[in-house]
């Protein structure tokens, strides 16, 4: 009599299908749709369609932030304001237009100050890999701050 039990290659196959998760396409949708552009002349990261976006103001360097003659002062992008459409929130696009915006700042070597309060509140205290790039006045005062970083 046959086995109905699988074997061999069937049961890499079942392995497989039972550990591929079900929702590619949704994850994929999200992570096109966090292509995000910087656009300097208006001091936003948007985007491709710009309905959803991230804008900041440059200040001067940060009082206390690389004063010394060994590192120099550090300007500041005020990440002032942060939007993305009721129909498209909570699918994290707009953790994607800050790593877009940490990432600006680490490269240029500028810190970040978070007004935005969706910056403050939530993407800065659950990522804690961008926190070097933070004015240290604004990192959140219960969370040690990782070893190595200001
Ligand atoms: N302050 C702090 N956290 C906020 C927030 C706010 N104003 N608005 C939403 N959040 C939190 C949500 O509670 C959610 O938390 P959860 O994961 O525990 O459910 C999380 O942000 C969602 O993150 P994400 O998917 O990356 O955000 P989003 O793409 O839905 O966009 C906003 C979040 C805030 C940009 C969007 O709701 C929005 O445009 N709101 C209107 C403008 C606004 O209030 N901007 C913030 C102040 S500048």
């Amino acid at each position: 009599m046959e086995s109905w039990w699988p074997c061999g290659s069937d049961w890499a196959r079942l392995c497989t299908i039972l550990t591929t998760p079900p929702c590619h396409k949704s994850v994929k949708i999200a992570q096109s749709a966090a292509s995000v552009v910087w656009n300097a002349e208006k001091s936003r990261f948007a985007t491709e369609d710009g309905l959803a976006y991230l804008d900041y103001v440059m200040l001067n360097p940060a009082v206390g932030a690389g004063q010394s003659a060994a590192e120099p002062a550090k300007e500041v992008m005020d990440l002032v304001h942060t939007y993305v459409p009721v129909s498209k929130r909570g699918l994290g696009l707009a953790g994607e237009l800050c790593k877009a915006a940490f990432a600006h700042a680490r490269k240029h070597k500028l810190l970040v100050q978070p007004t935005c309060s969706y910056i403050s509140d939530t993407f800065i205290p659950r990522h804690p890999e961008w926190w070097d790039v933070v004015v240290p006045e604004c990192l959140p005062s219960d969370h040690e701050k990782p070893v190595g970083h200001m």
